[in-house]
This record gives C-alpha cells, structure tokens and sequence, in this order.
C-alpha cells in the first residue's frame, strides 16, 4: 500500500487518483463542518463549487420538497444571502437533523469536486473522525492520497496535520511501531510529504489546537472573533462518522459511510 500526500486543491491530477480512494481535509473549517452535520443526523451534504450553482442546487431541491439548508462563505464570511456560513457550531443536532445542506467555501468543496473527479472513493477527513477515517482507508490493495484544500494554492498546516494523524492511525493499524525506527522498511510505503505529515502529527498530537495557534488560516480565523470554530475543530477523534462522497444525477453529496 502507497500513502501520497497532495498540498493543495490545484494539484489534484484527477486521473493519478484512478483506483485511489482520496481522503479530502480542509480542517479550518468546511471537513469540519462536514463531519460536523452529518454526526449531527444531517441527511446529506452537497458540496458546491460555485455560488450561482449553490443557490440554483438549494433551489431545485426545496421544489422537491427536501428541506434543505443553503450555506457558504468566501473569505470566512457567511455569503450575502445565505441563510447559513461555514461555521460548525452553526450545525446542532436541532438545525441540521433530516436536512440536505447545500455547502460552497473557497477551498474546500473545490478540493471535494476535485478528488471525485478521479478517486474510486472519496472520504472527508478531519482531526475530529482522523481515526474513524484511518480504519475506513486502510484496505488491502487500495493505495491512499491524501487530499489537502489548502487555502488559496498554498499548503496549510492544519490539513497537512489531520492528513498526518491518519497516516499515524494507519501505521499503527499496519503494526509499525510508534519510533518507525525501522523507517527503511517503512509499510505502507509513504511519499516524503506523507512522512512528513507524519511527523508533524507526532508533534502536535498532544495539543492539535496549538497548530491553529500557528497556521496563517487560523490566525486569520482567530482575527475575525471565531475562537470557538479553532476549538470545536481541534477536538482529535471525537467523531465515528465517516462521510463518503457519492455521484447521483450528475451531482455530488455526501453521506455517511454506513449509509452505503
Ligand atoms: C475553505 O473552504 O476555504 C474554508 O473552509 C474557509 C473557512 O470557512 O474557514
């Protein structure tokens, strides 16, 4: 089993993913939230590129009848019209509960779209589900990337971190041992970036939040008064969901795994 490691949504090669399955983070915030709504018994998720096809999607289906949410945000701010942002903590159990909530942010669905343009499966990783995650990826003969959105073209250091805990769970699941003392052997067989990942991940496995205390995207968070989100996503394994990325009438949602 290979375990590459891909910095940001624009270097994604949609057919180097061919018989892959992609693990998709943009931790601060839209996997986040993603894992977020679903552990919270939202019915689907339709992650949306654009901001025209987001309304045109939220649209069609409150015509059917599916009650649906219609959320965004570009720059970390809540699209003007839009009934709902990108934040997690905008998602309890009492709002999201049998509801099909229509999602477009700056990185993160582009990096969703991207990966299920290529992968055999697409799941969405976060620190809240890393373990949830690893047990799901780590499948005999199925080689993994790891999708990072990043933010803008450039790497993040919180997606680089949750793609580092799930390569972590899966070396231990692998049975390597915690010092990869043997790293000549290393198995599963990891790109540099993915032993890099791993490595940050053993630095801030103790206390994930520090990283976002570091990174350029949750300074830029913590700037707008959005302490709470950094909180609410640095919770590491407090999650068992993990949502897949599935194709139905040309669209894209996400549902949790064991829905499949
Ligand atoms: C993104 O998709 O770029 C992010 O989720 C931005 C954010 O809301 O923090």
């Amino acid at each position: 089993m290979r375990i590459d490691l891909l910095p940001t949504a624009e270097s994604i090669v949609p057919a180097e993913l061919a018989g892959r399955i992609a693990v998709v983070f943009d931790v601060l915030r839209a996997t986040s939230t993603i894992v977020t709504t679903i552990a919270h018994g939202c019915r689907r998720v339709v992650p949306v590129v654009a901001v025209a096809e987001a309304r045109e999607v939220a649209a069609r289906l409150a015509r059917e009848n599916t009650p649906v949410l219609l959320a965004g945000e570009r720059g970390g701010q809540k699209i003007s019209g839009f009934p709902h942002g990108n934040s997690p903590l905008e998602y309890p159990p009492e709002v999201v509960e049998g509801k099909v909530l229509v999602l477009t942010t700056s990185n993160g669905t582009r990096a969703l779209n991207g990966a299920a343009d290529g992968a055999h499966t697409v799941l969405v990783g976060s620190l809240l589900n890393a373990r949830a995650v690893a047990r799901e990826a780590h499948r005999p003969g199925r080689d993994i990337t790891m999708v990072c959105a990043g933010t803008q073209g450039q790497s993040s250091l919180e997606d680089t971190l949750a793609a580092g805990m799930v390569v972590l769970e899966i070396m231990e699941l692998a049975g390597q041992d915690s010092s990869y003392s043997n790293e000549k052997t290393l198995s599963p067989d990891l790109s540099d970036l993915a032993v890099a990942a791993l490595y940050l991940a053993q630095a801030y496995r103790d206390n994930p939040r520090r990283a976002f205390d570091h990174s350029r995207h949750g300074r830029k968070l913590l700037s707008m008064g959005l302490a709470a989100d950094l909180d609410w996503c640095a919770s590491l394994n407090t999650c068992q969901v993990v949502p897949v990325v599935k194709k139905e009438g040309g669209y894209l949602f996400i549902e949790n795994f064991s829905c499949v």
